[in-house]
């Protein structure tokens, strides 16, 4: 087992910095390098772990973003498969705070919108940056996706990891209690990225931690990434319903069925085939931004269920979610207009990448009937989601494994 490699603020790191943490499994590895310098003098890391079938996850402690993530095609080619930056400068530009993508971070303490910036518990209001419109989304001007996470590196039967951990201070963002978080970023030697979510606090707080990677399972630095969007990923969402949303993207508190909408995902569809449909509810997401209410039925709340499939067309990459969440926030990138450039020089254009937010309700604060986000102090918040990749066993474009 590798011992933990301590993060040290205030040196450049070895650009290289490879360790072999193998015996049997001769290409797993954890390589540390530089990744760029904040403002504030402080040296940001990128970690690198690569697994036994070769797939690499590229992870900064700076909001804890996944950076890259390169997994096989049906063909056994690799390929960067999440938007992204280069360098730390990327996520540092004006252009990129302007347009807030928050690619690939952290998302904390609320992931989603929480109506007005307000919510009240035991009768004291409390109020939260409104980042969004008039609402607060994903923690505020500083959440957690712009906090320089500790980190440490870890080696063990469920693969190579690593294990970020941040305390948010009382009031931080408006919200109550201090917060001690703790996510662990795992990728198995299976092709699969496993994030475990953990926190604690020491006041009565909502938690809504998640993870905001935006996929393009056809490769984003390729030849065809330039120009390219999702719109023919296939999609199954295990929902029978959503919840729509107000003009602000705020839950009205229905719970809608998926039936007969351009929201019903239980088979694979492609995403592009409704999605200028004439419907008041994609209007006001510019596409699809809804959360899916999953069918969790007969399973407690420690347990995984599948929560959606994502098919590529022409690499026949595949990508199952696996959530304890309640959620899913699937998000079409209808925000993304071309002005940022990525990894490899490649223009992110209009759907060039989409979300699938393993979450509680958005708003749940103030939404007495959906499931309840706040921690008790001496409680322990605990959520895990699993993106597992694999490929169709011939190219998309000739056949899929489903409908
Ligand atoms: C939200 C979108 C937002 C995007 C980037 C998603 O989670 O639902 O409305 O534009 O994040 O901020």
């Amino acid at each position: 087992m590798l011992a933990a490699l301590p993060l040290v603020a205030g040196i450049a790191f070895a650009q290289e910095t490879k360790q072999d943490v193998t015996g049997m499994e001769q290409q797993r590895n954890i390589e540390q390098g530089a990744f760029g310098t904040l403002p504030d003098g402080s040296e940001v890391a990128l970690y690198t772990l690569t697994n036994a079938q070769g797939a690499r996850l590229s992870v900064t402690p700076y909001g804890g973003i996944i950076v890259a993530l390169e997994v096989p095609d049906a063909e056994g080619e690799f390929e960067d498969v999440v938007l992204g930056f280069d360098r730390l400068e990327g996520y540092l530009s004006e252009t990129y705070r302007q347009a807030n993508p928050y690619f690939g971070a952290l998302i904390g303490r609320y992931g989603n919108r929480i109506a007005g910036g307000k919510f009240s518990l035991d009768g004291k209001v409390h109020t939260l940056p409104t980042n969004d419109g008039d609402n607060h989304l994903h923690g505020g001007d500083r959440g957690f996706d712009r906090r320089l996470w500790k980190a440490e590196t870890v080696e063990d039967e469920r693969g190579v990891g690593l294990i970020l951990t941040l305390t948010s201070p009382d009031g931080d963002q408006g919200y109550p209690g201090e917060l001690q978080a703790r996510v662990r970023y795992t990728l198995s030697d299976d092709n699969a990225v496993i994030v475990d979510y953990e926190a604690t606090s020491d006041a009565t707080t909502p938690v809504n931690l998640t993870q905001h990677s935006y996929f393009n399972l056809d490769g984003v630095t390729g030849e065809r990434a330039d120009g390219d969007d999702i719109l023919d990923h296939r999609l199954t969402i295990n929902a029978d319903a959503f919840t729509p949303v107000d003009e602000g993207l705020i839950p009205t508190g229905e719970l809608r069925s998926v039936a007969q909408t351009p929201f019903d995902f239980r088979k694979p569809t492609a995403i592009g085939e409704r999605i200028e449909a004439d419907n008041t509810q994609l209007a006001r997401g510019k596409g699809y931004d809804h959360n899916f209410v999953l069918d969790r039925d007969g399973l407690d709340e420690n347990e995984l269920v599948t929560a959606a499939r994502l098919e590529a067309e022409h690499s026949g990459r595949v990508m199952e979610v696996l959530t304890t969440e309640p959620g899913l926030q699937f998000y079409s990138g209808n925000f993304l207009d071309g002005s940022l450039t990525g990894k490899g020089g490649t223009t992110y254009g209009h759907r060039f990448g989409l979300a699938l937010e393993t979450q509680h309700f958005p708003d749940s604060p103030n939404q007495p009937d959906f499931p309840s986000t706040l921690l008790q102090p001496g409680e322990t918040y605990q959520s895990q989601t699993r993106y597992v990749f694999s490929t169709n066993s011939t190219t998309g474009e000739s056949e899929t494994t489903s409908n």
